[in-house]
């Protein structure tokens, strides 16, 4: 989607190249080029986010579940892939940003007892607490027909099940019909059988919606019995659109229903528009991913020990872990609040760098040409289309897709902007995001800036971590819950289901006081490519100046997602 979004950028962009008439015909050339190439990509990119669970399953073959998760206490690891194991041990040039590393340290050390900058830890307050949470309210009946049952059986990693999950509760509305509680897509690769009642309280989920729509947890007798595929009841992502609007359910979808009596979704990525959608069926969509899914205990109780340590024991609990952790949310709180409150405060930072996403990018990340054949070999294995076309087509170069923000955010990078914004060395930052590319060690920088730096595999103990080992919805319910609850959460990607979820949850319920810092990677990368001339104090203010531009209080734009973009009138009321 950020893509997506890059790509009306350029389109913005052919609007000024009639002022530079001199470079209209190269600047043209390129922007085909890239248009070309997104359009392309379109496709395959829409695909993605479907496939995210098998090209990571795929990406999974090699993990064993000792590397994968290991618990240990004494190293903060990140999971390193077992292919990657020789690559991990290799010593990566850190991407060109010897220098700048070495600067940031420079600055950390001597900014110790210097203050923080003011807004560093905050939103525009008063512009972002006029929002208030309201999904709750309702404005209607429970639907009185029942035109049969809507199955659904979602795939993908936990956050994308979600937004099905909720997806699938308006569409039942929709279309007058009970839902089936949702089932989520076995995957033969991850192991994971987590069902909705692994992750969620369904007894919740269910009391929640009913004013809403009927919810059973089984399909009656007589309909269980029926072959759904011979009678065309099965639908699966290939035959609707994505982001189908309503108005292409009531043409397709409720004919078979009122055939059948059942429908069973199979997939159910992303096929739900944003608009148009009406007033109420918009607010049942925030209801249900904010008001009605609830973790587990098991979960919720191991999160509230995940964010005891992150507070360092001495903790208060921030405000949206009652959202969070339900009643393992108890304070530890001593008398002293305000300073304690300060002490114990942490970043969380959500690393989207696995390898998936930086063989997609099709940029390069200095590791010369192993890093190249490497990425190459994945993408002919995972991303076959993406191959053809880099054989058949001019794509523009790693640099060009550099400066124009395409890139993932690499370790070095993030933590650059870390130091750049301000972050003291001793923040306490909780990193998610478990496959990094390249491994431990391309996680030395973060590191050595920030010693401070935990994973959850580091804060719990192998035994706590036990009972999720073999479960990575709930291994990555663990980190939703480390991200949302911190007291600022920095992305390095906005195209990722989790980093969009987790903001969107930090606006609902922060009462304007839970930042979220998400850089505008195309203003980072002209501000990175100075990397080997520019003065630290000048890169200061470049990348602080870069975000403070994202910080601003938008309301959601048209065909926006509401999970992530919650500032809308169907979502949050606006006071004062
Ligand atoms: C996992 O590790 C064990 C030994 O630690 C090894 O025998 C096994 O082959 C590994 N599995 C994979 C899939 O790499
Ligand atoms: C934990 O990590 C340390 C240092 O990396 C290593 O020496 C130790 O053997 C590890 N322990 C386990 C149980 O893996
Ligand atoms: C659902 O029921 C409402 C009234 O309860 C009706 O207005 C609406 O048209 C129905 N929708 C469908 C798809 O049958
Ligand atoms: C995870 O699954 C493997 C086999 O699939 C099993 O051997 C192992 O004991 C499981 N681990 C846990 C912690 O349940
Ligand atoms: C660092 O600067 C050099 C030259 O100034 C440039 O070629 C290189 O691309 C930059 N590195 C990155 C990762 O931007």
């Amino acid at each position: 989607m950020h893509k997506l979004k890059a790509d009306k950028r350029v389109k913005k962009k052919a609007g000024a190249v009639w002022y530079r008439r001199k470079r209209v015909k190269g600047l043209l050339f390129l922007i085909l080029l890239v248009g070309l190439f997104f359009l392309v990509n379109w496709v395959m990119l829409s695909r993605l986010q479907e496939q995210d669970v098998r090209l990571q399953e795929q990406d999974n073959k090699g993990v064993n579940s000792s590397t994968g998760f290991s618990g240990n206490m004494s190293s903060p690891r990140i999971a390193v892939q077992q292919g990657k194991r020789k690559s991990s041990r290799r010593k990566w040039p850190k991407g060109n940003y010897g220098r700048l590393l070495a600067l940031a340290a420079h600055a950390l050390a001597e900014g110790e007892n210097k203050p923080e900058p003011k807004d560093l830890w905050q939103e525009p307050v008063i512009a972002s607490s006029a929002w208030k949470p309201c999904a709750d309210q309702r404005n209607w009946e429970p639907s009185k027909r029942n035109d049969g049952y809507i199955m659904v059986t979602a795939n993908g990693g936990m956050n994308q099940q979600r937004v099905a999950v909720c997806n699938a509760v308006v569409l039942a509305r929709l279309l007058n019909s009970t839902l089936v509680v949702p089932k989520f897509l076995y995957s033969s690769v991850w192991k994971d059988v987590s069902q909705f009642s692994d992750i969620y309280q369904e007894e919740h989920f269910i009391n929640y919606m009913t004013p809403d729509i009927h919810i059973v947890k089984e399909l009656p007798d007589n309909l269980r019995s029926l072959d759904l595929e011979a009678i065309g009841s099965v639908v699966t992502d290939a035959d609707i659109i994505k982001e189908a609007k309503p108005s292409f359910y009531l043409k397709n979808i409720l004919p078979i229903l009122i055939k059948n009596k059942v429908v069973h979704l199979l997939g159910f990525g992303n096929r739900l528009a944003f608009d148009p959608l009406s007033f109420e069926l918009q607010r049942l969509r925030c209801r249900c991913n904010f008001h009605a899914l609830r973790f587990v205990p098991k979960i919720q109780e191991a999160g509230a020990l995940l964010l005891q340590r992150l507070r360092q024991q001495e903790g208060y609990p921030g405000p949206l872990d009652k959202h969070l952790v339900g009643p393992f949310a108890k304070s530890t709180m001593k008398e002293n609040r305000a300073r304690s409150a300060k002490s114990s405060r942490y970043l969380s930072l959500h690393l989207r760098f696995e390898i998936d996403m930086v063989a997609h990018s099709l940029c390069e990340f200095g590791g010369g040409e192993e890093e190249r054949k490497e990425l190459k070999a994945y993408r002919a294995v995972h991303f076959p289309a993406l191959s053809l076309l880099q054989k058949t087509t001019k794509l523009p170069s790693p640099a060009e897709l550099r400066l124009e923000g395409l890139c993932p955010l690499t370790p070095e990078e993030a933590v650059l902007m870390l130091a750049a914004l301000g972050f003291k060395r001793k923040t306490k930052v909780f990193v998610a995001g478990s496959q990094i590319y390249g491994g431990s060690s391309r996680l030395n920088a973060l590191t050595s800036l920030y010693p401070n730096l935990v994973t959850k595999e580091k804060l719990l103990s192998s035994t706590e971590l036990e009972p999720f080992m073999n479960f990575s919805s709930q291994l990555a319910a663990l980190d939703f819950i480390g991200c949302t609850a911190a007291d600022a959460f920095a992305m390095t990607d906005s195209g990722s289901q989790l980093s969009s979820l987790v903001s969107g949850y930090r606006i609902y319920y922060g009462g304007g006081r839970m930042p979220t810092i998400r850089p505008n990677k195309r203003r980072l990368s002209s501000i990175f490519t100075k990397n080997n001339t520019i003065e630290w104090r000048i890169f200061e203010i470049r990348v602080r100046k870069a975000v403070r531009q994202t910080k601003h209080v938008l309301k959601r734009p048209k065909g926006r997602s509401v999970y992530r973009y919650p500032r809308c009138n169907e979502c949050m009321c606006r006071t004062g």
